[in-house]
C-alpha cells in the first residue's frame, strides 16, 4: 500500500520520499506508480501534467537519513509490532521533533505503537484503502496519547490527498475491519457448510447487495494471510466468536493459497 499512498500524496502536491529496504523493492513500487499513472493517462483518468508533476514530487531513498526534512512519516510496513518499532526507532534518529508519525496499520494497537516513540503525542494511525489511488477512504486513529493538535494535521492531510477523513478510536479494527472482517469469515463459515459456491457467494453479494466485489475476490485481493492476521488481532482484542478465523482459512494459508498474490486463492488466477 505504500507506494499508493506515496502517489496519492505526491499527486496532492506534497514532496513525497519513499523509503524501502532495499533498491529491487524500491523499483517495484516507483514502477508500479508509474504504471498507474501511464494507465489513468491513457484512460483519460489523469493528465499527462498531473503525471509529469506527480513524478516530480516523488523519490526514493533506502536509507532512513533522507527523511530528515519530513514533516509527516507515513508507515506502511509489515504488520509486526517488534519490526514497527524498530522502524521508529530509526525515523527518531532521524526527523527533527515537530516530526508527525502515522501508521497505515489495519488492526493493531496504535497507542501500543506510539507508546514506543519518544513522541507519542504526536503519533497516529492513518489507515488507507486498498487500491488507495481510487479508495475515498481514510481512517484516521486516535491513539490514547494523540493529541488534538496531530489528530487535526493528519485528519486535514487525508482531506488534503483528495480522501474522505473518518475518526475512528483505537479499538481492534478500527470501523471498517471491525464490520468488514466478520463478513468476510462469515463468507467463508458459508462455503464451508455448503450454503453457496464460492461463485454463487459472490454474485449473490455482487448483484443482491451493489457490493463492488463478492467476498471470496475480495478476499482474493485483500489477501489471504493478511485477513487471517486481522482476525486473529481481532479475536485475541474481543475473544469474540465471529472474528475467529474458519479453518478453511487457516489451511488455504498454510497452504500458500493467499489469493492474487500468490496466483491462487478461492480463485485461481494463473496466467491471469
Ligand atoms: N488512473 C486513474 N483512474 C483510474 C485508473 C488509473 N490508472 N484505473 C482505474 N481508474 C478509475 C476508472 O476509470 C474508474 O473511474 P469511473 O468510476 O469514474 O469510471 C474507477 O477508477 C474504477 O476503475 P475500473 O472501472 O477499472 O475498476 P472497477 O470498476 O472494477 O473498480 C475497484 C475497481 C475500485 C477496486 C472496485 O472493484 C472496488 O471498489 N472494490 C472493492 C475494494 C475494497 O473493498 N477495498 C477495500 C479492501 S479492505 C482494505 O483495504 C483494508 C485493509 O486493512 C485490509
Amino acid at each position: 500500500m505504500g507506494s499508493g499512498i506515496a502517489q496519492v500524496s505526491a499527486r496532492a502536491g506534497f514532496k513525497t520520499i519513499t523509503l524501502e529496504v532495499n533498491d529491487q523493492f524500491l523499483q517495484k513500487g516507483l514502477g508500479r506508480i508509474d504504471k498507474f499513472l501511464s494507465d489513468g493517462v491513457a484512460k483519460g483518468k489523469v493528465t499527462a501534467e498531473d503525471r509529469e508533476k506527480t513524478l516530480a514530487n516523488l523519490t526514493g531513498t533506502t536509507g532512513y537519513a533522507d527523511l530528515r526534512d519530513c514533516d509527516l512519516v507515513i508507515e506502511a510496513i509489515v504488520e509486526s509490532v517488534d519490526a514497527k518499532k524498530q522502524a521508529y526507532a530509526q525515523v527518531e534518529t532521524h526527523v527533527g521533533p515537530n516530526c508527525l508519525i502515522a501508521s497505515n496499520t489495519s488492526s493493531l494497537c496504535v497507542t501500543e505503537l506510539a507508546a514506543a516513540t519518544r513522541r507519542p503525542d504526536k503519533v497516529g494511525g492513518l489507515h488507507f484503502f486498498n487500491p488507495v489511488p481510487l479508495m475515498k477512504l481514510v481512517e484516521v486513529i486516535r491513539a490514547l496519547t494523540t493529541s488534538d493538535e496531530t489528530h487535526r494535521t493528519l485528519y486535514e492531510f487525508a482531506k488534503a490527498v483528495g480522501k474522505e477523513p473518518i475518526t475512528a478510536p483505537d479499538r481492534g479494527g478500527f470501523i471498517v475491519n471491525r464490520l468488514l472482517v466478520p463478513y468476510l469469515l462469515d463468507a467463508i463459515r458459508c462455503l464451508e457448510d455448503g450454503v453457496g459456491s464460492v461463485e454463487d457467494i459472490d454474485k449473490g453479494m455482487k448483484l443482491g447487495c451493489g457490493y463492488p466485489m463478492g467476498p471470496f475476490t475480495l478476499l482474493d485481493f485483500v489477501g489471504l494471510d493478511t485477513t487471517y492476521f486481522i482476525a486473529n488481532i481481532l479475536f485475541d482484542e474481543f475473544r469474540e466468536t465471529r472474528f475467529a478465523p474458519p479453518p478453511l482459512l487457516k489451511r488455504m494459508v498454510l497452504a500458500g493459497h493467499l489469493g492474487k498474490k500468490s496466483g491462487k486463492g478461492f480463485y485461481d488466477y494463473a496466467g491471469k
